[in-house]
């Protein structure tokens, strides 16, 4: 099977106008000229869409299992296509939670029969030490530890087992780091302050340092948990990743959107987000994630009780482009933090770049497409936003994953199962 793809294709060098040739999944030329027989042909020349390298998200809960109700590997990796989104990370606190091997096998076959673009896997801390075994690596990237419950708890124990059987095998951890100490009882149910994101950094880092792990951060929301971060890295690998709403809104604004809008970690302050799209800016936030959290329309009513998060998987990339186009971001920051970054983060060599011998993952972007964000649309089962109503400009117009096109023109046009384990690109 060969495909091409024609058109202004961002390289390490810069634009190119050219042709990226993609064999059996994997490119196997990128030239100005490419003069051959092929099966498919995509072309983006003129105009001003642009290829990218695929895009991946290192933080989405596709949920399925028994909270399929709420989204599944179909509908979810679907929103990962509409969003341009090749590869997503998902989360393990599913019902029941991954984290023993016979479900992390269960995962694998459900997300095998149902994804559009291609997966991988964090494995939660353990009930059971025996559930820390050989062969967790062969389906997992890494792990995902959530530490208002699983180290300021009586799991403390079995988390440390974690970093541990992590620092040995050299995988990834990341974290949701929040210290409960730090919880305060608001008008969104108990949230909690920028000291509790400093806190956990803190403990966690200090971890880093004696296990020596692969730490990275996920969905730092203030100024004093980026701060915090700031001064351990140097002396101990650790990455951080934000998501587009600590960028764009704050506590106020959240406030009023409501339920909708309630997400752990909680929104900050304008000062906050100010000073996260700095250090964004600057290169110290490695990655953007999505957090892709659906729940249905009535787990989002009452701003107290409500099941937190929403999806992110269709508006996060439209969002970074917004930026480009409001000359806040370059579209070489979106590449960075989308593409090359969480494919380091992942040490998946493979892909974050367009490159002879990388997978042929793209996606299309028309820089200057505009739209209202409107979740009713969402392929996600997750129908609300706190972007709903937004008007943006660049959206993803094709997703292309291994030189098979699974999303055109807001279509997907993939079967279910095209999608696979990233551990199969080795
Ligand atoms: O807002 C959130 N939603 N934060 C989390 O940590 C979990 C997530 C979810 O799974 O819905
Ligand atoms: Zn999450």
């Amino acid at each position: 099977m060969k495909l091409l793809v024609k058109g202004k294709i961002y390289t390490n060098k810069g634009l190119l106008d050219g042709s990226i040739l993609v064999q059996d999944g994997r490119i196997i030329r990128v030239a100005k000229n490419i003069r051959e027989p092929v099966d498919k042909l995509l072309d983006y020349s003129g105009g001003r869409r642009i290829v990218l390298p695929g895009l991946i998200d290192l933080h989405v809960h596709m949920r399925d299992f028994e909270l399929s109700y709420k989204e599944d590997f179909f509908t979810g990796t679907g929103a990962a296509a509409m969003g341009g989104f090749t590869v997503v990370a998902d989360m393990p606190n599913t019902r029941p939670r991954v984290n023993r091997p016979d479900v992390l096998k269960k995962r694998e076959k459900v997300a095998k029969e149902k994804a559009l673009v291609d997966y991988a896997f964090y494995y939660g801390v353990p009930d059971r030490e025996a559930d820390l075994v050989g062969g967790i690596e062969d389906l997992a990237m890494g792990f995902k530890i959530f530490m208002q419950h699983e180290f300021y708890t009586d799991k403390r124990r079995l988390t440390e087992k974690v970093l541990e059987f992590a620092s040995k095998r050299e995988m990834l951890v990341v974290v949701h780091a929040e210290n409960p100490k730090f919880f305060v009882e608001t008008e969104m149910g108990l949230s909690g302050l920028p000291q509790a994101e400093a806190s956990a950094i803190k403990d966690i880092a200090k971890l880093a340092l004696s296990y020596g792990f692969p730490l990275h951060v996920t969905h730092i929301s203030s100024a004093a948990g980026m701060r915090e971060l700031l001064r351990w890295r140097g002396r101990v690998g650790i990455t951080v990743d934000t998501c587009p709403y600590y960028l764009l809104l704050n506590a106020k604004e959240a406030l009023t959107k409501g339920a909708v809008a309630k997400v752990y970690p909680s929104i900050k302050s304008s000062k906050d987000a100010e000073i996260l799209l700095r250090r964004l800016k600057e290169g110290k936030i490695d990655a953007i994630v999505s957090d892709h959290a659906p729940h249905p329309p009535e787990e989002k009513s009452d701003p107290r009780s409500a099941s937190a998060g929403f999806p992110g998987l269709e508006t996060t990339l439209t969002l970074l482009l917004t930026l480009v186009n409001n000359g806040v971001l370059e579209l070489r920051d979106v590449v960075r933090i989308c593409a090359t970054n969480p494919a380091k983060i992942l040490k998946l060599n493979e892909i974050g770049s367009i490159d002879k011998g990388k997978i042929g993952n793209f996606t299309v972007v028309d820089l200057h497409r505009r739209a209202t964000i409107n979740p009713k649309a969402f392929v996600s089962r997750g129908k609300c936003s706190p972007f709903e109503g937004k008007k943006v400009e660049g959206m993803p117009v094709a997703t292309i994953v291994r030189g098979e096109p699974v999303m055109l023109d807001g279509e997907l046009v993939a079967t279910a199962g095209w999608g696979k384990n990233v551990k199969t690109y080795r």
